[in-house]
């Protein structure tokens, strides 16, 4: 009888493609036999009525970073890889940002040195690219590239960081030449700065006042200039954090007519909105991110998105900031005006689960879907597949059971992120991991956050394999409907 390390036994296996009831032998970290009965295995986890699905990979995370207001964000990658293995994810992917001036290659160095020895899975760095000088095009980027960081970013907005134009047509046409997908923050900068000065000289500096400096039409704007600026590049982008029906619209115009751009959002763009941002005092500075939250209606425009296949790629955006806290969201004073008020909100360990409850248990997308947005995709995207984002003879057992009858009141008591809030605070959840492999180790099992940090290791990765994932034609296949 061959030895595993590890069965998993009597659960339904969930890739994009099938839904298949079997066991899952592991040996070495690695998925070894696939199969109705296996025996044996040192360890047996019991997945009976359980859903077995390969570990999220988020793709789009700010893990100790120093942000564009010039605050770290409040997770380490000890405390963020912890948060994020216990909400059912086992790579993270958060960002090497290369400040003006800087040198990209030893912005990766010294995040190489933050996270070594801390992470509790496995982990890589997107780049961010923010001082586009030649010698960062022309030798740090394919020197970096070639080592497996394989996913640029940009912004349009913030003065830190954000290119111009002339800028953000060189980035595209170095990623095109190099073979990498183009992340991109898109919003209309000087739409932003008018609308906040005019919002500022009459007072209204509450932090409600965030979600009317940062219009629709800032993300509309932004979104159709990049597509044309890719388009006329030949480079393939992904818009990030798609929150406006607006913005969306665009993607999808695109995508219809071939052009090679990808659509992701985030769960603020679920279940926040702009109503949060006014709740009383200081409150709705919890919920400030950028594109902010926007009125309740157009959650279903975001979800319309998300099952016709205009938004691939589902990954929490987190960038905590705790909110009492003078290096937090309230640097600036408890009653900062909105446009100081760091940008972003916690989500690592809530992703998943509020994608399971709101999505597949409401009915929104079946099974296959919910694991192609928040790991098969994300997997093409960033050069993992198929070691990751899926389940099969070869690949990283890498995985996570659900049980999808467990009910969860989300608290920030049981997180296990480095915040004092939660954006989701008494909001009911239905379905949970119970258990959370990383390459065959426990790593979240029955409430108890098992990772040991440094057993993550910095993946190499390779080219993205986006091609089949474009386009709405994708979402019409049954992915909405395999609510087994
Ligand atoms: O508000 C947000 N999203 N903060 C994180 C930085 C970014 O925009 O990606
Ligand atoms: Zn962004
Ligand atoms: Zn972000």
């Amino acid at each position: 009888m061959p030895h595993f390390d590890v069965v998993i036994r009597g659960g339904q296996v969930v890739t994009d493609t099938e839904i298949i009831e079997c066991d899952v032998g592991i040996r070495d970290g690695i998925v070894a036999e696939l199969a109705p009965a296996i025996e044996g295995g040192d360890i047996v986890l019991d997945a009976s009525g359980g859903v077995v699905v390969p570990g999220g990979i988020d793709g789009h995370c700010h893990i100790a970073q120093l942000s564009s207001f010039g605050v770290e964000t409040a997770d380490d990658f000890t405390s963020g890889s912890i948060s994020a293995a216990c909400g059912g994810t086992t790579t993270i992917i958060p960002f090497a940002p290369q400040q003006k001036g800087e040198s990209l290659r030893e912005a990766v160095e010294a995040y190489r040195q933050k996270a070594d020895g801390k992470s509790v899975i496995d982990y890589g760095f997107n780049l961010i690219v923010s001082d586009p000088t030649s010698t960062v095009l022309e030798t740090e980027l394919p020197g970096l590239v070639a080592e497996g960081h394989t996913a640029v970013k940009i912004f349009m907005t913030y003065d830190a960081v954000r290119l111009d134009d002339r800028q953000v047509l060189n980035v595209l046409e170095a990623a095109r030449e190099l073979g990498v997908i183009t992340m991109v923050h898109a919003e209309n900068h000087d739409l932003i700065m008018w609308s906040t000065e005019r919002l500022l000289k009459d007072g209204d500096t509450a932090p409600k006042f965030h979600a009317m400096a940062h219009p629709p039409e800032s993300e509309r704007e932004a979104v159709y200039r990049i597509i044309a600026l890719a388009e006329a590049v030949g480079a393939e982008i992904m818009v990030l954090h798609l929150s406006a029906k607006e913005a969306i619209e665009e993607v999808r115009r695109a995508q219809a007519r071939g052009v090679p751009v990808l659509g992701e959002t985030c769960p603020q763009y679920l279940v926040l909105s702009d109503a949060d941002m006014d709740r009383p005092g200081f409150e709705g500075a919890k919920f400030v991110c950028s594109p902010p939250p926007r009125g309740a209606a157009n959650q279903e425009f975001v979800w319309r998105g998300i099952v016709d296949g205009v938004i691939q790629a589902f990954h929490s955006d987190h960038a905590g900031y705790r909110f009492d806290d003078r290096e937090g969201k309230k640097v600036r004073g408890d009653d900062a005006p909105f446009n100081r008020i760091p940008n972003g909100v916690p989500g690592l360990e809530t992703r998943l689960p509020i994608l399971f409850s709101e999505g597949f248990h409401k009915g929104r997308i079946g099974l296959r879907r919910f694991v192609e947005l928040s790991s098969t995709n994300p997997a093409r995207i960033f050069g993992l597949y198929p070691k990751k984002g899926t389940i099969t003879v070869g690949s990283d057992a890498d995985i996570a059971i659900w049980d999808p009858t467990r009910r969860v009141t989300l608290s920030i008591d049981a997180l296990h992120d480095n915040m004092d809030y939660t954006p989701y605070e008494g909001m009911e959840i239905d379905g949970w991991p119970v258990t959370v492999l990383s390459r065959g180790r426990l790593v979240w099992h029955e409430g108890e956050a098992l990772g040991e940090p440094g057993a993550g290791r910095l993946l190499r990765r390779g080219e993205p394999q986006t091609a089949e994932l474009r386009g709405p034609a994708h979402a019409d296949d049954g992915r909405t409907t395999d609510n087994a």
